[in-house]
């Protein structure tokens, strides 16, 4: 017997239902940020995902050569295609240019609850500014989707590259020691964080400041350790103004600074954020984004660029763990033919149905009337109609509410009126 491979999943109708649910709402919420949806292939060149990562991400892609031994890779997520694109052919519509998207995207990791080979992200990029507002726009977007997606539980973070690389320049850290550095304080792994800038020869008094400042970040505090540097003044006043106009124009309250929000692509720089929804543990994260620069290594002209991703999969698991009420499917009416005679008019009826967009399903087992009502019932139809000799002989039929069980005689031209 074949099985699925490992880190995919299947998907059964209810299971779509949800997801279609809550894609629709998400759309929603993109075009009411004025962002208009885009789509690109699954799979790109090889070098666009390694251009600015190196050789080392393609351990982690899904890749391949095809018959004409061409590099490709099944796209780990879209902000490199969507840029790809707009340096190829968008480069000269008007600005700033919102575009999002929703994509499969592939990745060799490890398989668990949460994190899966094949994975479904939401996401956006505006491309031509960068200005406080942009960003704390973008912001607040990722914020809204997941909120009208309907999640209560979710924490916003929001650090800036520029920075903590600042930070570590007032510790006079190498390169190599922030390297070592930056995926520990990733993962929040801060006691290791201390024991690495003490081997580093930073007095503990200093690391242990250093440390604390990276999880509870206060920007007066940050402002002690800064060189008096005027592109950095200028970054804390715009980060400052990010998060004023988060909390006092969109509303938004429970959104923090922190400094350890390091993001793990090598594309960003300046302003970084994640959403957490707490009750999903482990795999917490449901969206990442920040500014980022690719426009000119795709060979474009230098402009601007910030965007986000949403983990769609995540963020179901999370609509589940707050036992979020879904929409359920029903049908709306299933038509049962009592014998063979009755199919071509009972067909005839569904196709009217149909045309007036009713959700109508028939039997096409030729199954008594009994086995038919269970079998309606079991699909959850609202209604059933029964087509019969004796009925059809003054143009009706029987229409059953399927929950009440009460049965009606109604004409068939009048079938769509008493359905609405
Ligand atoms: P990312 O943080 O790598 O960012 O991914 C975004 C989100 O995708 C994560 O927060 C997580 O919810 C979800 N995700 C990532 N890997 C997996 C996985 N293996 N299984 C399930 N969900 C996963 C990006 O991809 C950037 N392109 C975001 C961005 C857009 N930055 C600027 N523009």
């Amino acid at each position: 017997m074949f099985q699925i491979p490992r880190g995919t999943r299947d998907f059964a109708s209810e299971e779509m239902q949800k997801r279609n649910y809550v894609e629709g709402l998400m759309r929603k919420t993109f075009q009411s940020f004025g962002y208009r949806e885009v789509q690109t292939p699954t799979f790109e060149n090889l070098e666009l995902f390694t251009a600015k990562s190196g050789d080392t991400i393609i351990e982690e892609l899904y890749s391949f050569k095809d018959k004409s031994e061409r590099d490709l890779a099944l796209r780990p997520e879209l902000t490199a295609p969507v840029i790809r694109f707009y340096v190829e052919k968008l480069q000269m519509e008007p600005k700033p240019l919102k575009l999002f998207y929703f994509g499969n995207c592939y990745r060799y990791d490890r398989p668990q609850k949460g994190r899966y080979r094949e994975f479904k992200q939401a996401g956006c990029e505006i491309i031509g500014t960068d200005t406080p507002e942009a960003y704390a726009e973008l912001i607040a977007l990722a914020y809204e989707i997941l909120k009208n997606a309907g999640l209560k539980n979710i924490k916003l973070n929001i650090g800036n590259l520029t920075i903590l690389s600042s930070l570590f320049a007032s510790l006079k850290l190498s390169k190599d020691q922030q390297k070592y550095l930056t995926p520990l304080i990733d993962k929040s792994m801060f006691d290791d964080v201390q024991k690495a800038l003490e081997d580093f020869g930073i007095a503990k008094s200093i690391s242990e400041d250093f440390v604390q400042m990276l999880q509870n970040s206060d920007i007066k505090q940050l402002m002690k350790y800064m060189k008096d540097d005027e592109n950095i003044k200028n970054e804390m006043a715009k980060q400052e103004e990010i998060m004023k106009l988060l909390k006092d124009s969109f509303k938004i309250k429970n959104c923090q600074l922190k400094m350890s929000i390091v993001r793990g692509l090598d594309y960003y720089t300046g302003v970084v954020f994640e959403i957490e929804a707490p009750s999903l543990g482990a795999e917490k994260q449901l969206c990442g984004g920040g500014a980022y620069e690719l426009v000119k290594l795709f060979g474009g002209n230098q402009t601007p660029t910030a965007g986000f991703a949403i983990g769609f999969d995540r963020t179901l698991l999370a609509l589940e763990t707050e036992n979020y009420k879904f929409p359920t499917f029903k049908l709306d009416v299933y038509v049962i033919p009592v014998n063979q005679e009755m199919v071509p008019k009972s067909l005839e009826i569904v196709q009217t149905l149909r045309e007036q967009a009713i959700n109508v399903d028939i039997d096409l087992l030729r199954r008594g009337i009994g086995k038919s009502l269970k079998y309606a019932s079991s699909i959850s139809s609202k209604r059933a109609i029964i087509v019969g000799p004796k009925e059809l002989e003054s143009q009706s039929v029987t229409i059953r509410d399927m929950k009440t069980g009460e049965q009606k005689t109604v004409k068939i031209k009048d079938i769509v009126e008493f359905l609405k």
